[in-house]
C-alpha cells in the first residue's frame, strides 16, 4: 500500500461500469487511500454508449457537498483529483474548492496537492461548451500537476502539435502561463509528428507519454514512455491514468524523501536526469498497471465478443442493427476492474523512462 492519503475525487459517477468517479475510486481504494467521492454528474452508464439517463450537478450542489464537509471539518485531504465538471459554472466551483482546500492547509504548510485533469476534449474536438475552456485557465495556476491529452495540450498552450519541437513548446508554453510545476500529456501519438531533429520515433503501434517537471531555470525538463497500442477503445483509461498517478506519485515522493507539498515547489536540480523524477518514476508504474489491465481487458472484450454473437433479426433495420452491434461492442470494452487489483497494487516492470 503506498503512504496513507486523503483523497478528495471530484468527477462523473456511473450506475453501470467505470469511468471517472467510478473508476478513480476504486483504483485509489485498492491502493490504500482513503477516498471522498464528489460526484459531478449521476448518469446510467458512460457517454460512449451514445445514450444515457441522468443527472448533471449544478455549481450550486458542488459547493453545497463542499460546504457540508467544512462543516464537520472534514477537510483533511492530502490531495484533490478534479476531472470532469458538466458546466463552466461547475469549473468555477471545483476552482475555489481546491483554492479553498489549498488556503486551510497553509496553516499546515503545504500538505495539500492538486491533480487536475482539465477535461475539455479529445481528437480534435471540444465536448463541452466552448466557455468551460476560459473557466479552466482560469483555476489551472492553482493546480500542482495537470494531466491534458494531446488536443487540451493544445488548447491551453494556444499552440498547434504538429512535431516534436511543437510538443515541447506546447508544454514550456504551459508552464509559463500557468506557472504549474508538472505537466503529463496522458497520450500523444508520436509516429504522426514530423521527425525532425534527434529523439527517435517509436513504431506506429505505440503510445506515447510525455511528462514535464519544471527545472530551477522554469524550463522544462521532459521525459517519455512508450507504450504499445492495444488495438480497442477504452472509457475511463483517463480517469484510471490520473487515480494511480495521485497514489504512485505520493509513494513516488515518499520514498524521494520528501513529501508532496514539496512537490509543488520541487524543481528539479539541473543535474537530475529526468528518469529519477518522482514523476517519472510514479508515471512508469502507473502505465505498468494500466497496460496489465487494459490487456486482460481486451482478452475479456474477444471473449465476451465471440460466444455473445448477435441475432440475425429479420425485421431489424441497418440502423437499430449498427445501433445494436455497437452497444454490443461498447459494453465488452469496459475496462475490467474488479477482478484486476493484483495490477494496481503489484505491477510488472514493463517500461522505461526516455530522456527527452
Ligand atoms: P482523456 O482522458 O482526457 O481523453 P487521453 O486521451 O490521453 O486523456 P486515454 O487516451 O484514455 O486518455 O489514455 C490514457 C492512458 O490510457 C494512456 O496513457 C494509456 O496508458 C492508456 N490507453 C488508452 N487507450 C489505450 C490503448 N488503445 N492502448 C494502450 N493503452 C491505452
Ligand atoms: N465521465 C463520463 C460521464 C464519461 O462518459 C466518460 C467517458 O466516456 C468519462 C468520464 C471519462 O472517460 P476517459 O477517462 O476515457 O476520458
Ligand atoms: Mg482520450
Ligand atoms: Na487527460
Ligand atoms: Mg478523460
Amino acid at each position: 500500500l503506498v503512504p496513507e492519503t486523503r483523497v478528495l475525487a471530484v468527477a462523473s459517477h456511473v450506475a453501470y461500469g467505470h469511468v471517472g468517479n467510478t473508476m478513480a475510486t476504486f483504483v485509489m481504494q485498492s491502493l490504500g487511500c482513503e477516498v471522498a467521492a464528489l460526484n459531478t454528474v449521476n448518469f446510467s452508464n458512460h457517454t460512449g454508449y451514445r445514450q444515457f439517463k441522468g443527472t448533471r450537478a449544478t455549481a450550486q450542489e458542488i459547493s453545497d457537498i463542499y460546504q457540508g464537509l467544512c462543516l464537520s471539518n472534514l477537510t483533511d485531504f492530502d490531495v484533490m483529483l478534479s476531472g470532469y465538471a458538466p458546466s463552466a459554472a461547475a469549473v468555477e466551483a471545483v476552482g475555489a474548492i481546491g483554492i479553498d482546500l489549498q488556503q486551510r492547509a497553509e496553516k499546515k504548510p503545504g500538505s495539500f496537492f492538486w491533480v487536475l485533469d482539465p477535461v475539455m476534449g479529445d481528437q480534435g474536438r471540444l465536448y463541452v461548451n466552448d466557455d468551460v475552456v476560459p473557466a479552466y485557465k482560469k483555476i489551472i495556476h492553482h493546480a500542482d500537476l495537470i494531466l491534458p491529452n494531446q488536443f487540451e495540450a493544445e488548447v491551453l498552450s494556444g499552440i498547434k502539435i504538429t512535431s516534436l519541437a511543437t510538443l515541447a513548446e506546447a508544454i514550456t508554453a504551459i508552464h509559463r502561463i500557468y506557472s504549474v510545476p508538472h505537466v503529463i500529456i496522458t497520450s500523444v501519438q508520436l509516429f504522426k509528428l514530423s521527425t525532425s531533429g534527434s529523439t527517435p520515433s517509436p513504431p506506429d503501434n505505440f503510445l506515447t507519454v510525455i511528462g514535464s517537471t519544471t527545472k530551477s531555470n522554469g524550463s522544462p525538463r521532459l521525459f517519455r514512455v512508450d507504450i504499445p497500442a492495444l488495438d480497442c477503445f477504452f472509457s475511463g483509461t483517463g480517469d484510471m491514468f490520473a487515480a494511480l498517478t495521485v497514489a504512485r506519485l505520493r509513494e513516488a515522493v515518499d520514498a524521494a524523501g520528501d513529501d508532496l507539498r514539496n512537490t509543488r515547489s520541487w524543481v528539479s536540480p539541473d543535474d537530475v536526469p529526468s528518469s529519477k523524477l518522482p514523476l517519472a518514476q510514479s508515471t512508469i508504474k502507473v502505465l505498468s498497471s494500466m497496460h496489465s489491465v487494459l490487456e486482460r481487458t481486451v482478452e475479456a472484450r474477444d471473449a465476451e465478443l465471440a460466444k455473445n454473437i448477435p441475432t440475425q433479426n429479420g425485421d431489424v433495420n441497418p440502423e437499430e442493427k449498427q445501433k445494436r452491434e455497437h452497444l454490443r461492442r461498447t459494453k465488452a470494452a469496459e475496462v475490467r476492474l474488479v477482478r484486476n487489483t493484483r495490477f494496481l497494487r503489484d505491477p510488472p516492470s514493463q517500461f522505461e523512462v526516455q530522456e527527452w
